[in-house]
């Protein structure tokens, strides 16, 4: 396993719309690891295969479970999406940066894991932000796009106040 490094939003691969994965290989699965090693490493809880320079439909992204458990989907598509709810979030590739983003509440996704099968998730909340955040990075699309409201250094300043592990929660 590898540290990758994360692209900045002026990057053009951040703009790409990500390709399906047609064959998991061995450079898929290389992929896939190297992405939980860096995004632990930074921090967050949630990223994209494009953030780090590779335009393929790969994200991972934390369970939000204790166990620190992680989400490795491969050609993800939401299926089902209802709710909305406004939460702020904060990006690896928009650092210092954070913003209100409205999400639907509670999504129904499938993608294939890394042995190819189907898989299929139900998520609501937390997760269920993350996965959608992240999904949009496989467009080419940035949390600020969406942004209703960015926070002010004021704000930001509270932010940084608070303790890491809530901090972690708003990066992905
Ligand atoms: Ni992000």
């Amino acid at each position: 396993m590898a540290l990758r490094k994360i692209l900045n939003d002026n990057h053009s691969t951040l703009r790409t719309r990500a390709q399906e994965v047609k064959n998991i290989n061995s450079a898929v699965l290389n992929l896939i690891d190297d992405m939980i090693e860096t995004m632990r490493e930074a921090d967050g809880v949630g990223l994209a295969a494009n953030q780090v320079g590779v335009p393929k439909r790969i994200l991972v992204a934390s369970d939000c479970r204790e166990d620190g458990g992680v989400y490795e989907l491969i050609n993800p598509q939401c299926e089902k999406a209802e709710g909305e709810e406004v939460g702020v979030e904060g990006c690896l590739s928009v650092p210092g940066q954070y913003g209100e983003v409205p999400r639907h509440q509670k999504i129904i996704v499938s993608a294939l894991n890394r042995k190819g099968e189907k898989i299929r998730l139900e998520l609501e909340g937390l997760p269920a932000r993350i996965l959608l955040h992240e999904m949009d990075h496989l467009d080419g699309v940035l949390f600020v796009d969406k942004a209703v409201r960015m926070l002010d250094p004021e704000e930001l300043k509270s932010d940084e106040e608070k303790s890491d592990e809530e901090k972690s929660e708003e990066k992905s």
